[in-house]
């Protein structure tokens, strides 16, 4: 059964990668209409040819962005908004794991997703006139809700993403956007394989990292993938998530006061 009516149109980030990738094929499974997947990599996912033969009634289009660059952001938004009947749906997936960078890890996990929520706001809000409303999901992950001390600056940027998107979500209802937060733990990934190689941590030993793998085992991206498709349906604005080893559930964090 399709979930998504009614000629939708989606934009991800990251979608090169195996969750926004996962997240990709889990929309047009469930009728998306219209798919911009961005990456900052020159060449299209090989995958696209594939979705392009299963889904011939989709339009599906790559568009070589860096997030990090309000120009492409701008650039890509302003084309692929115009091709469709109203931006719908934007899932903002990019990120990386490196400690040995920590300046890159806010700019691309923090300041890329707020700068493209920005741009997926102005063009979805209903109070202007300009949108249709439609659903944002910010993808963070269980380290953006319980620090990691191997990865600090990538707890940091991934704590932000909660916290932006829960204030961005507060007292906005006129805008006629849900704002959804989704955390995965471990998911297999080269991404996954970084996060536990001492290369790409900070002061972090052999064994600490060993003891971390137990902790964290990986789910499948297409876990990750379903559970994004379902809070699109049962979250409120504002809720944030965790999928753990395939369990999805709602977290309870402290009130907004102000
Ligand atoms: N894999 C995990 O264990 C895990 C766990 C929790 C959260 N996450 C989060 O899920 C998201 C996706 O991770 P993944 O496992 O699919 O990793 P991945 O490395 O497979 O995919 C990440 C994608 O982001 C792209 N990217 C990186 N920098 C970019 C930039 N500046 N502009 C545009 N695209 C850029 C990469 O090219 C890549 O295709 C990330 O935000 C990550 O923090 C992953």
């Amino acid at each position: 059964m399709s979930l998504i009516k009614n000629n939708k149109s989606a934009l991800v980030t990251g979608a090169s990668g195996a969750i926004g990738g996962a997240i990709c094929e889990e929309l047009l499974k469930n009728g998306i209409k219209y798919l911009a997947v961005l990456d900052m990599n020159s060449q299209e996912p090989k995958i696209l040819s594939d979705w392009k033969k299963t889904y011939p009634s989709v339009s599906i289009k790559y568009f070589q962005v860096d997030v990090t660059s309000r120009e492409e952001l701008e650039k890509c938004y302003s084309e692929f908004t115009k091709a469709v009947p109203s931006l719908d749906i934007v899932i903002n997936c990019a990120g990386i794991f490196n400690e040995k960078d920590p300046t890159r890890v806010i700019n691309v996990n923090l300041n890329g997703v707020i700068e493209s929520t920005r741009f997926a706001i102005d063009h979805m809000r209903i109070d202007t006139g300009k949108g249709k409303g439609g659903t944002i999901i910010n993808i963070s992950s269980v380290s953006g809700l319980n620090v990691f001390s191997g990865s600090p600056a990538y707890s940091a940027s991934k704590f932000g993403v909660v916290a932006y998107t829960r204030a961005l979500a507060h007292g906005r209802d006129h805008l006629g956007i849900k704002f959804l937060v989704l955390c995965p733990s471990g998911t297999d990934s080269a991404f996954y394989e970084r996060a536990f190689s001492t290369k790409y941590l900070f002061m972090t030993t052999e064994e600490t990292v060993a003891k971390r793998r137990k902790l964290l085992p990986a789910q499948s991206p297409s876990e990750v993938g379903k559970a994004t498709v379902e809070i699109m349906q049962i979250g409120k604005s504002g809720s944030v998530w965790t999928i753990r080893n395939g369990e999805l559930a709602e977290e309870e964090l402290p009130a907004i006061r102000i």
